[in-house]
Parts: structure tokens; C-alpha cells; sequence
């Protein structure tokens, strides 16, 4: 038992030795392009002669530096392709929603950005720079995500939050078609005369939502009911943020009589207001 025990311990000492011993010898050789390996090296792992009266090289070392140098050049075009360009899209401005896929690249960094900053005073209500406005709807017009950039500026203080919510408003105010959609105006309208609880219109409006005003329209409803959920500081208050988005959300096609429009201006307020109120209770009902 122990001899055989000593012979296998004997064996495998010698064996990694000569092991070692031959991939050193391996190292140590230059490697030269062997014609006899036109294709594949790894196939033949053998030590071969390239021609007479020239030195032997290990297959097996050979195929160890071409396969070294693929894996480089795979890692090398890894690196390149890694930080993947963000997805040119539509340019948001002036745009239809129906041109996007989900929630646009425009909001989805300027919203994330407020929802780190919901204790901000005057969200939404203080206005921005103009110029710096009119510079960052130069940067987004490629329809990409510029996340990195603003977050980078706003560290250096080259812009505000402001500006931003300014960008965003801009974004909404522009759209060809109000993210509320113009079939469903008169409904909201409607909504804030019932006497009763006018959550149900509001359920049917927004199962009237195309998928891109439905998730558009949720983010922003989402992202109202965290500003006024932290009103105490940021002093924007369902009211407050009503009056900022119902008019560029709600919107007639038809144009309204003078009269009609001093109705309204209230009553588009108080919709949004109301979608503010009911964000909990009406989520559900959104197309994801
Ligand atoms: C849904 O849209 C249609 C037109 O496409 C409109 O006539 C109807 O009033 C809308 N319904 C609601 C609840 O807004
Ligand atoms: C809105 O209300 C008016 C008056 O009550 C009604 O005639 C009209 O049909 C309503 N429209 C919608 C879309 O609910």
C-alpha cells in the first residue's frame, strides 16, 4: 500500500517537472510563422520540424501566442464597443409622441434628475436661464440620452435644476399633440364639473391614451405626486404644479371662443390638479 502510495507521489513529481520543464523550454523559443500550420494550430499540438536543418518549434507554444494574440484582439474590440453610444432618437422637439418607443430620452434623464432634487424650491414654477435652455435643446435634439453631460454640468454649476425643468416644460409644451391626447378635452373639462367624484372619467381618459401618452403621461403624474408629496420644502403643491402643466398637457384642437377659454383656463388647472391627487389610485391603469 505505502509503495504504491510512494510510486504515484514519485511519478507525479516527475511528471510535473518534465511538465514545467518542457512549457519553459516552450517559452523560450521565437516564434516564427510555420507554413505547416497554414490554418489551425491547435489541431495538432505536436512538436513538428518546419524544414530540414531549421529548429523545431512546439505547436503547442505556437498555438498558445496565436490564440493569445485572438483573445487580445477580441478584448481589444470589447473595450471599444463597451460604453455603448446611447440610442439616437427622434428629436423631441416639435415632436409627436407616437415617434417614440416608451418614455423619451428627454425625460427619462431630466426626470430622474428632479427626483434626486424633489426638495428643490419652485420646481417647475421658477423659470431657467433662456440661453442655457435654448443650449441644452441643442444637445438633446439628437434624441439621445445626455445624462452623463448634465449631471456633470450641474456638479460644475453650469446649469441648474431649473433650467432643466424649464427644458423638460419645453419638451411637453412643443409636442404636436398634448400627451393628454386632443380626443379626450372635453372629458377632463368635464371631469371637474361632476359634482361627484370624477375619478372614473379620469379612468376612462386614460384608458382612451394611446401606449406612448399612457406611459408619458404616467411618468409625469408620477413624478408631480413626488414633488407634491414633498411640497413643505419645494412649496409646489398639486394647485401650484396644476397650474404649470394644465395648460401644456391639456389642450383643445378646435379653437375656443373667447368665453369658452376663460372657462377653461380654470378647469384645465384643476384637471391636472386632480390627476396630481388621484396618481395612487389611477396608476393602475396605464399601459406599461
Ligand atoms: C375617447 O376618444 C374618442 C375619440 O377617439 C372620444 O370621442 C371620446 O370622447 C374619448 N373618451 C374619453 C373618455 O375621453
Ligand atoms: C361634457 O359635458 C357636456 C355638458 O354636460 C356634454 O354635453 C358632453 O357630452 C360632455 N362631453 C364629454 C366628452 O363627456
Amino acid at each position: 500500500m505505502r509503495a504504491h502510495l510512494a510510486f504515484l507521489v514519485a511519478f507525479a513529481v516527475v511528471f510535473v517537472g518534465v511538465f514545467s520543464a518542457r512549457s519553459r523550454q516552450g517559452d523560450d523559443v521565437k516564434v516564427v510563422y510555420n507554413p505547416l500550420y497554414k490554418s489551425r494550430f491547435t489541431k495538432n499540438p505536436i512538436y513538428e520540424p518546419r524544414s530540414e536543418g531549421e529548429a523545431a518549434i512546439p505547436a503547442k507554444s505556437l498555438a498558445k501566442s496565436r490564440w493569445s494574440l485572438a483573445s487580445k484582439k477580441v478584448s481589444a474590440a470589447q473595450k471599444i464597443s463597451k460604453p455603448a453610444k446611447p440610442q439616437k432618437g427622434p428629436n423631441p422637439f416639435k415632436a409627436s409622441l407616437s415617434q417614440f418607443t416608451g418614455l423619451p430620452n428627454i425625460c427619462k434623464d431630466i426626470f430622474e434628475v428632479i427626483n434626486k432634487n424633489l426638495e428643490v424650491e419652485g420646481l417647475f414654477r421658477i423659470s431657467g436661464s433662456a440661453a442655457t435652455i435654448d443650449r441644452l435643446k441643442g444637445l438633446y435634439k439628437d434624441g439621445r440620452s445626455h445624462l452623463t453631460e448634465i449631471n456633470a454640468e450641474l456638479a460644475k454649476n453650469t446649469i441648474t435644476v431649473h433650467d432643466l425643468t424649464g427644458l423638460v416644460k419645453l419638451f411637453f409644451r412643443e409636442l404636436a399633440e398634448p400627451v393628454t391626447g386632443y380626443n379626450n378635452y372635453k372629458s377632463l373639462i368635464n371631469m371637474t364639473n361632476e359634482a361627484e367624484d370624477g375619478l372614473p372619467t379620469a379612468i376612462e381618459v386614460i384608458n382612451n391614451l394611446s401606449k406612448q401618452e399612457s406611459v408619458t403621461l404616467k411618468n409625469l403624474l408620477e413624478l408631480s405626486h413626488n414633488i407634491a408629496q414633498q411640497s413643505k420644502t419645494n412649496l409646489m403643491t398639486p394647485t401650484n404644479l396644476g397650474v404649470v402643466w394644465g395648460p401644456n398637457c391639456i389642450k383643445s384642437k378646435a379653437a375656443l371662443s373667447p368665453a369658452d377659454m376663460m372657462t377653461d383656463a380654470s378647469k384645465v388647472n384643476l384637471a391636472f390638479t386632480s390627476l396630481i391627487n388621484w396618481y395612487p389610485e389611477l396608476k393602475v391603469s396605464f399601459k406599461n
